[in-house]
Parts: C-alpha cells; sequence; structure tokens
C-alpha cells in the first residue's frame, strides 16, 4: 500500500516548495488546505514541475470529520504541519482568530494522527518564539537553548503548540515530532512557476521590495535606521531560500525514521533552519539591486513596532544532526524571486 506524506498548508509559501522537493526525493504526498491564504493553481504547478500527482482536499483543520477521512482514504506515515495564520500585526486585531485556527488546528490534526497511529508529525515553528535574544548574554547567534518570549499572539500561538507537541510526546510513545523554528525564508523556485504570493500590502521586506522592483508600489518604507548594534542603523535578519528550507524538511523527515522510542515516551526534538549570516535591511537592498540590476527607491520611516535588532540563527544542531545546511545566497534567491516577479507580476492571479 502506497505510504503518503500528508502536507497540512501544501498550497502556501512554503508547503508548495517543500512538496516539490518531496516529490523529487520519491514520497508521495497529498495536501490539505482551506485556501484562506492560496490557490490551487499552485498544487497544479507543482503536479507540472514535478511530473507528479498531488491528491488535493480543500478543508479547515478545524473541521475533524474531513480531516479524519483523509486518514482513513490515504495511508499517511508522516505529516508536515504548515497550515496556520502567520501575519504578526494581523495577529494583535484579531488574537482569538489565530489561537483558534492555529492552536485549535494543530490540537485537531494531532488527535487524527494519534487515533490513526501516525508517528511522525514536522511541525513548522518560527524563530519568532526567541523574541528578543540580545536581552540575554551569548545568545546571538540563537542556539535552540535561547529562552523563548514570543511578542506577539502569533508568536505565542507557535509556542503553544510547541509545548502542546512536547506535551502529546510526553504520554505517546508512537509519536515522534520535529519542531523546525525558520528563520526568515525568501525567494522563489528557481523555474519561476511557483513563489509566495501575499494577499494585499505585503508585511514581509523582500515581497515588498520585488512589488516596488515591478512598479505595483512606489516605494519601499525601511522600518527605521537608529538599532544601536546594527552596522547600518537597520534590523538584521537571517534570510534562508525557500528551496534550502523546504530540503530542511525531508532532513527532518529522515531523522525522525531513523528514531527508535523507548516504547514510554515518544521523541520530540527542536531545530533551527537558518544560514547563521545575519544581513540588515540595507544589506538585502543592495543584494536584490546586484542581483535584478533593478534600483530600489525607499524612505526610512519609524520603527514597526515589535521588530527586534537580531534574529540570526545558530544552525550547528541541524547542521550535525539533520546532515542539513544552507546552499543558497541570499542573491540567488533574489534573482529566483525576481524571476518568480517578473513571470508572475500578479502571483497566481487572483484578486489582490
Ligand atoms: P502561507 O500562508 O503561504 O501558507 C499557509 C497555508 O495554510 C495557506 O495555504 C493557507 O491557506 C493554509 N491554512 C491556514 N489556515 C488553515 C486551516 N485552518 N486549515 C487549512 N489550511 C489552512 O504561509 P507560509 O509562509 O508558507 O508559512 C507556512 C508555515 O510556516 C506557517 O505555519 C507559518 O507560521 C510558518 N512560518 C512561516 C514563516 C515565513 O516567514 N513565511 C516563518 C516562520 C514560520
Ligand atoms: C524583515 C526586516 C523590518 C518590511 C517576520 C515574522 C516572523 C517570521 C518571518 C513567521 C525587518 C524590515 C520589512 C518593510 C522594512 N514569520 N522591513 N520595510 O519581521 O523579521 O519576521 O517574518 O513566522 O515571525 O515576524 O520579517 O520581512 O517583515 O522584516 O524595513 O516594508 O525588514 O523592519 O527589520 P520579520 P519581515
Amino acid at each position: 500500500m502506497t505510504e503518503y506524506v500528508l502536507v497540512t498548508g501544501g498550497a502556501g509559501y512554503i508547503g508548495s516548495h517543500t512538496v516539490v522537493e518531496l516529490a523529487n526525493g520519491g514520497y508521495h504526498t497529498i495536501v490539505v488546505d482551506n485556501l484562506c491564504n492560496s490557490s490551487e493553481e499552485s498544487i497544479r504547478r507543482v503536479e507540472e514541475l514535478t511530473s507528479t500527482k498531488v491528491p488535493f482536499i480543500k478543508l479547515d483543520l478545524r473541521d475533524q470529520e474531513a480531516l479524519d477521512k483523509v486518514f482513513t482514504d490515504y495511508n499517511i506515515k508522516s505529516v508536515i504541519h504548515f497550515a496556520g495564520l502567520k501575519a504578526v500585526g494581523e495577529s494583535t486585531k484579531i488574537p482569538l482568530e489565530y489561537y483558534d485556527c492555529n492552536v485549535t488546528g494543530a490540537v485537531n490534526l494531532l488527535k487524527v494522527m494519534q487515533a490513526h497511529k501516525v508517528p511522525n508529525f514536522v511541525f513548522s515553528s518560527s524563530a519568532t518564539v526567541y523574541g528578543d535574544a540580545t536581552k540575554y548574554e551569548n545568545m546571538i547567534p540563537i542556539p535552540e537553548e535561547c529562552p523563548t518570549g514570543p511578542m506577539s499572539p502569533y508568536g505565542r500561538t507557535k509556542l503553544f503548540i510547541e509545548d502542546i507537541i512536547r506535551d502529546a510526546a510526553s504520554a505517546d510513545p508512537n509519536l515522534k515530532a520535529a519542531i523546525l523554528r525558520y528563520f526568515n525564508p525568501i525567494g522563489a523556485h528557481p523555474s519561476g512557476r511557483i513563489g509566495e504570493d501575499p494577499l494585499g500590502i505585503p508585511n514581509n521586506l523582500l515581497p515588498f521590495i520585488a512589488q516596488v522592483a515591478v512598479g505595483r508600489r512606489e516605494k519601499l518604507q525601511v522600518f527605521g535606521n537608529d538599532y544601536e548594534g546594527s552596522p547600518d542603523g537597520t534590523p538584521i535578519r537571517d534570510y534562508i531560500h525557500v528551496v534550502d528550507l523546504a530540503k530542511g524538511h525531508l532532513a527532518a523527515l529522515s531523522k525522525l525514521d531513523s528514531i527508535k522510542t523507548d516504547g514510554i515516551q515518544g521523541f520530540v526534538r527542536e531545530w533551527n533552519l537558518g544560514s547563521g549570516k545575519g544581513s540588515t535591511v540595507f544589506d538585502i537592498i543592495h543584494a536584490f539591486e546586484r542581483a535584478t540590476g533593478k534600483t530600489i527607491p525607499y524612505d526610512v520611516v519609524a520603527r514597526r513596532n515589535g521588530d527586534v535588532l537580531d534574529l540570526t540563527a545558530k544552525p550547528t544542531r541541524a547542521n550535525i544532526e539533520l546532515k542539513w545546511e544552507v546552499q543558497l545566497s541570499v542573491e540567488q534567491a533574489c534573482r529566483d524571486l525576481w524571476n518568480w516577479t517578473t513571470k508572475n507580476p500578479l502571483g497566481y492571479g487572483h484578486e489582490h
């Protein structure tokens, strides 16, 4: 019987790139997604890129009955869980929707997995669980041992889900979970067929820059250049190519497969997925300009609420234990983002 990897949120940005890598790695995948922030067109393109069939079921993870049916219909061995809401600012406006969607969705999924005895779980966590690591000594670059302290409802949903997974694994010897804390994913598939397609005004730096370069927005606003401790005053982030990030999920799946639990408790471990190299906002603007030959007009404006000085990963644990490391540069990510943007100036073509 064919064994499947279930990818929740697989129509989205990181999910669609991960489905491509899974297909290239010989895995059979199924995608579930409610399409609240994506379009089914991404799955169609993934199928075309990989010459494989990817069964797609439109459902919301809060619909436990619909989810249970997927586990009855397919022989699922592993779950990669991307589905959720992810906008920090929005989460401060509609926190209850974030808790419901993210936390209830994850609890339902874990319950259904347990009912069907599915062992492997890979969870999309975020570096945002660390909050401001600069307040601790010697925690930049950030190791997994850094104390957590998320600063938004969104970030707290991620940390709560991590805690729920840790509790579930201590009670269930069948559960093996990888908690992957992503730093800043950027770029697109080098084919230019799939990429990030934010609805409305982009929150994130690179999609905004790309929309300025393609003429959809006039100027970039740089949120503050008065951060002490940054070489040019703008915040430092660890930007990582989405294809490298996608490959991290295959590395985590292999790791989980190699783990034998003691029959009393399950297994759970956190891994940072980052490059270990920090870039400022101006570094990114310049990298994009070098990679594309475009000039990005910008204004420096006030700091954005909730931004911190430095989120740079210490990725050693993933390098050693998952045998995974970043292979692609920020410049390559900018080139691939530009290729995707020029080929799809309106993303997948839905209303913006
Ligand atoms: P995305 O919005 O492109 O993908 C998330 C997908 O989940 C979307 O296709 C959306 O339609 C779907 N979804 C949302 N709620 C759902 C629900 N209740 N039921 C079913 N489907 C639902 O976002 P992304 O950037 O690909 O992020 C994927 C995951 O990675 C998220 O969990 C996010 O929190 C996490 N993450 C993202 C980043 C980032 O910067 N992009 C960084 C760290 C962590
Ligand atoms: C990067 C830098 C901004 C836009 C967010 C989430 C985090 C994770 C990744 C999900 C910052 C600056 C940005 C703009 C700017 N997502 N900037 N002008 O804030 O590091 O991380 O996405 O888990 O949780 O918080 O990413 O791309 O928004 O910002 O100057 O128009 O670019 O101030 O320094 P961030 P970002």
